[in-house]
């Protein structure tokens, strides 16, 4: 590490939010006591105050170096990208905050990880700055929160289970009580009021990515709503958010998940009341966040930088299940934890930069998956840290 030219092992951009604040809080508690790390924003002052806080945690963290830096400052980007080996982010809606600091990473050959669930940006990042990252040798990791690490090592996980080289399916069964923080409503907001543009965007990777391996096959599995025994017959209602995306890139770019890999991706809901009232709530916003007047309106209803209470955040929970089959097998996983949100998204987001930083990974560049870049040395640093990848049922089919 002495000969490593760069500064810092890791750079946390964004710390003066609600999420980057409980991931700051989780690095000062869990850090290696030699893992050079250091905290970054666009405000000194406020950075201060952050690692003041820190400092009562862990006293050590009172000597922590503070980085500033501002989106909207192109230099100030390619500084923190340049002075670190990786940079994680928790600065967004990324649609509109985050290509600066990946076109830098890219450039610099900085590994990076950040919290986003925006498809559209996940999509642009890979259109603009994936062949330079390549080419640098800078993993861009994307969805390192509850979107999409549960769901994406779960999948990986519920694979290592079954025989190999067969056709196998899995379907996932999401289940989290909890709240939203003020950046998270505002990145929903966002990406709701874009649909034309997630549509380009998801056309233009299309034209760009590589054509699909002539011998192996990866894709949706069919789904409709259904009451499913192995979520104790509650109701398996299709999920739309950016996991399924991100398991079947997974699966695409690992021999491991067969020749042919199917996936479907569900809520686990109790009572389809409860889904259908959601349903009708997300559309209602969908439709509100195309006009500009009505998205500001929606817009103001949460602000920015507040997030649930450590109370709450205390009674919250998730539950990913997941049912796989293939090769006469028929296996029950589960991932499990507390707050998922902003608890265990600091844990899983933090991990993620301590694993770039000190793990021995597979040799990756580019825009990649957690599970494809990182696999089972992420599962085993989060299982250490308290979220569970359990075995239910293993059986003949
Ligand atoms: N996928 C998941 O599971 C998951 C979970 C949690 C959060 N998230 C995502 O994480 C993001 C952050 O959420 P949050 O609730 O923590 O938001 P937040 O509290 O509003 O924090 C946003 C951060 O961005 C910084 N920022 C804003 N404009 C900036 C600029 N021009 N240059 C540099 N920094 C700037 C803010 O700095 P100031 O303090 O100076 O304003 C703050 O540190 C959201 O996109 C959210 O959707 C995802």
């Amino acid at each position: 590490m002495a000969s490593d030219p760069r500064e810092h092992d890791l750079v946390l951009f964004g710390a003066t939010g609600f999420t980057g604040g409980l991931t700051a809080e989780y690095l000062a508690r869990h850090a290696p006591p030699d893992a050079r790390w250091a905290l970054a924003g666009r405000s000194l002052g406020k950075l201060e105050a952050v690692r003041e806080r820190l400092a009562r945690i862990s006293p050590a963290a009172a000597g922590i170096p503070l980085l500033v830096g501002d989106v909207t400052d192109r230099a100030s980007m390619e500084a923190i990208a340049r002075c670190t080996r990786v940079v994680i982010s928790t600065v967004g809606p990324y649609i509109t905050f985050g290509e600066p600091l990946v076109a830098a990473c890219a450039a610099a050959g900085t590994d990076y990880g950040d919290l986003t669930g925006e498809p559209e940006f996940v999509d642009r990042m890979f259109v603009a700055h994936d062949g330079r990252a390549q080419e640098s040798g800078a993993r861009i990791v994307h969805c390192c929160g509850f979107d999409s690490i549960p769901h994406d090592l779960g999948a990986q996980f519920t694979v290592q289970q079954l025989p190999e080289g067969v056709p196998l399916t899995v379907q996932g069964f999401v289940r989290a009580e909890a709240t939203i923080s003020g950046g998270t409503y505002q990145s929903v907001i966002t990406g709701l009021g874009r649909a034309r543009q997630l549509v380009a965007a998801q056309r233009e990777r299309a034209r760009r990515e590589p054509a699909p391996d002539p011998v192996r096959h990866v894709g949706a599995l069919r789904n409709r709503p259904h009451r499913e025994p192995v979520i104790e017959n509650a109701w398996a209602v299709p999920l739309p958010t950016i996991d399924p995306s991100v398991i079947l890139r997974s699966a695409r770019a690992q021999p491991r998940y067969g020749p042919d890999f199917r996936y479907a991706h569900n809520a686990w809901v109790k009572r389809l009341p409860v889904a259908v009232a959601a349903g009708a709530g997300l559309s209602g916003m969908l439709l509100l966040a195309q006009l500009p007047p009505t998205r500001k309106l929606l817009h103001r209803a949460i602000a920015a930088g507040t997030g649930p209470s450590p109370q709450r955040r205390e009674k919250s929970t998730f539950r990913v299940r997941f049912l796989g089959e293939g090769g006469g097998r028929r296996v029950v996983c589960e991932v499990s934890g507390g707050d998922p949100g902003y608890d265990e998204t600091a844990k899983m987001l933090a991990e993620t930069g301590l694993c770039l930083a000190f793990d021995q990974t597979p040799s990756t560049a580019g825009q990649v998956t957690t599970a494809q870049a990182l696999g089972p040395a992420l599962r085993d640093r989060l299982v250490r840290a308290g979220m569970r990848f359990d075995v239910l049922e293993d059986a003949a089919a």
